[in-house]
């Protein structure tokens, strides 16, 4: 039985599976207990819940104090908990000290012990306890249903300090691409939350590595503006209470002209000591309410935010200015770097919005303060399918900097239409930015130190609201159940993800992997349908739903596509507008020949005519005609694998899928007709294979 509000933190204790497994679990030392650490204890409390949820009851628990002389402890058998430093001593371990926040799991004897090497570690140990045990592996291999006992021997640390998920959510209550319902945070301009809805979340987010959580949106409008003033922040403050005991620090996103606007001080230019002293204050003020807040996030000279450059500054001296504010503090400014020209006109051909974001920051690389995040997306366009991953990443040297993703499906279908962006994932940690040995994306990932290109984490733009479900399309909550995994280990493949989320979701069995299966082609499906081989935007304006083949071409945004009776595509390598160049140089010979360069990317890169052969010998042309009738194809198929499951799925999630599916179909049908129409008008040219296409 699917509690779709659990996600995948299911109730499991009518499993009789666990009815077997070792009676030890039911007694839980607590060593150190007395720290009174508040994420230690939410550990304790989580161990006890959790063996409720999952094997039916809830053990003792023994408090012990720490010092490691208690020998009755270890006399005792069950579970242990505690600190590294803790437990080494009580059990003699030879364990040498680990990353922040890495935890291990091993079986001494008849004992269990879950340590931390700080109330992290313990906390995400307890959750990965818990996890393994419906996973039923251990060691990655073996099957413990095999087994009457429990064995582990684990030990895992997160790939990078920051874990993060960004709000887009509107104090109205409203959510900037949000698709499932309303704002859990805000409602009527003030911050209005239901306490254990919020705790809910914390616990869904913190089991899967998160630790930082921005909860207003980047644009920062209306009321929001005020969220640092006396007037809002003891509501705030109570939001980054809920957070604390999971491990979560609460971010704020700020507006450049807060000193104006909040101040009323005649300029925000952050060269201004009135300025700086104004932040100053009003940053002392916010943290007298939240000790402990992460500090803030900015979009600045962005689509019509406010920014540095009103006042000829450049982002260094907007982010310095707010980086000096927060250093007492211990804060932190992350500086969004989605920054182009939003006025364009598309007549202009001088300008090339996915050069923007390099063009602006890496001239800038060395002068950011050492507590300014850069935050990049992962493209240079806007989390468009196809889109190669954006040329900074490795090019900065001496920049902290982390990666933005896009959880919430502003392009890829609404939580209407399925789409496993783990795939999308996988293949950017692949990326190899050939600049040095181990310059893959995935082996970036880790803690800055100067003149490196780590990328110390990750922020993405999260999928979730007030539906039942949390994500709206059910399927949608292995989006962000795959981001958290993704970015704790970016070695896991995407069918990994998958696979543990439907045994966590659905347990094991047929319904788990026709689920799987499912899921793990949606990606490639979707990318068929929709704008073909990375050209870009061809939704519909607004919304970003649907096909709108020209809805962009002649408008402000610099997202032209210029299909012509012969050709399409902008020449983005050096003989056109140089994009590629910002690449190192293999990469960049790489994306300049349309041989090498990969399908997905080809029309980001080229500017290719309808004739031009691609690589499986047919013409581009051609392929667009064939990937589009798949596409429609195999969302028809993927709604009959999907039609399996109806007496093995609760009615409800069976029937709201379904409903998606349908809606999925007409929307694929309407970008398969749409597209191929638009280019047989344009070309002249039908389809080989003789299918219908509307003249
Ligand atoms: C996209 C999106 C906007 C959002 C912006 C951003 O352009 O459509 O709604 O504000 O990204 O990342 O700031």
């Amino acid at each position: 039985m699917l509690r779709e509000y659990d996600c995948w933190l299911q109730n499991r204790k009518k499993n009789t599976f666990y009815d077997s497994l070792n009676p030890e679990f039911n007694a839980v030392y607590v060593i150190g207990m007395e720290s009174s650490d508040l994420i230690f204890n939410q550990a304790v409390e989580e161990l006890r819940t959790g063996l409720l949820r999952l094997f039916g009851f809830s053990p003792a628990i023994y408090p012990v104090k720490s010092g490691g002389n208690d020998k009755k402890a270890e006399e005792k058998k069950g579970i242990f908990l505690g600190t590294r430093e803790n437990l080494k001593n009580l059990f003699n371990l030879p364990m040498e000290k680990m990353a922040p926040s890495s935890f291990m799991i091993k079986s001494i004897d008849k004992n269990l012990i879950i340590t931390g090497e700080d109330a992290e570690g313990i906390l995400y140990g307890v959750f990965r306890f818990l996890f393994l045990v419906v996973l039923k592996t251990e060691n990655k291999s073996r099957d413990l249903s095999q087994g009457s006992s429990l064995e582990f021997d684990i030990r895992e640390e997160p790939s990078s300090p920051i874990r993060m998920i960004n709000h887009w959510d509107n104090i109205n209550g409203t959510i900037e691409r949000g698709y499932a319902g309303s704002s859990i945070f805000f409602k009527d301009d003030k911050i209005v939350y239901e306490k254990e809805r919020v705790k809910d979340y914390a616990r869904l987010l913190s089991s899967i590595g998160i630790n930082a959580l921005s909860f207003n949106n980047v644009n920062v409008r209306g009321a929001a503006r005020m969220l640092i003033t006396e007037e809002m922040l003891p509501d705030a403050a109570a939001i980054a209470a809920i957070f604390r005991p999971f491990g979560i620090k609460l971010f704020i996103s700020v507006n450049f002209n807060s000193p104006i606007i909040i101040g009323k001080l005649p300029v925000s230019d952050p060269l201004d000591p009135g300025v700086i002293e104004w932040w100053k204050n009003q940053t002392d003020l916010v943290y007298s309410y939240i000790p402990d807040l992460g500090g803030f996030l900015i979009k600045a000279d962005s689509e019509g935010q406010p920014g540095p450059f009103q006042y000829g500054r450049n982002h260094a001296d907007g982010a310095n200015t707010l980086a000096r504010a927060l250093k007492p503090h211990g804060g932190l400014i992350i500086w969004r770097c989605f920054v182009y020209n939003a006025a364009q006109d598309w007549r202009d051909r001088t300008q090339d919005r996915p050069k923007a974001a390099y063009d602006n920051f890496l001239p800038l690389d060395g002068s950011f303060d050492d507590n300014v995040i850069l935050q990049p997306k992962y493209g240079t366009l806007d989390f468009q399918v196809g889109e190669p991953v954006a040329p900074m990443f490795g090019a900065f040297k001496k920049t902290r900097h982390i990666m933005e993703l896009q959880i919430t499906q502003e392009y890829t279908g609404h939580q209407i239409d399925l789409c496993f962006l783990p795939t999308l994932w996988e293949g950017i940690m692949d990326f190899n930015t050939d600049r040095g040995p181990n310059s893959r994306i995935r082996e970036l990932v880790g803690n800055y130190r100067e003149g490196s290109s780590f990328i110390e984490g990750f922020a993405a733009v999260v999928n979730i609201g007030l539906d039942n479900n949390w994500t709206g399309h059910t399927l949608a909550q292995a989006n962000l159940y795959g981001y958290g995994r993704m970015i704790w280990d970016p070695s896991l493949k995407a069918s990994d993800i998958a696979r543990e989320w439907c045994l966590l979701s659905f347990g094991s069995g047929k319904t788990s992997e026709i689920i799987s299966a499912i899921l793990l082609k949606s990606y490639r499906t979707y990318e068929k349908y929709i704008a073909p081989f990375g050209v870009g935007f061809m939704v519909t304006p607004g919304s970003h739903y649907g096909p709108n083949i020209e809805g962009y071409e002649y408008s402000r945004w610099g997202t032209y596509h210029r299909a012509d009776t012969k050709a399409i595509g902008v020449d983005r390598t050096s003989s056109g507008t140089g994009y590629t160049d910002q690449y190192s140089p293999s990469v960049a010979a790489m994306f300049a020949n349309p041989s090498s360069c990969p399908d997905e990317n080809l029309l980001f890169i080229h500017r290719l005519p309808y004739d031009f052969i691609m690589k499986n010998g047919e013409s581009l042309l051609q392929n667009i005609y064939n990937t589009h009738f798949e596409g429609y194809d195999e969302v028809f198929a993927l709604m009959g694998e999907w039609k399996k499951l109806k007496d093995s799925l609760e009615e409800e999630v069976y029937n709201s899928v379904l409903s998606r599916f349908e809606r999925q179909l007409s929307n694929a049908r309407e970008w398969r007709d749409q597209i191929n129409t638009y280019f047989f008008r344009r070309s002249g040219i039908g389809d080989k294979k003789g299918r219908q296409i509307y003249g």
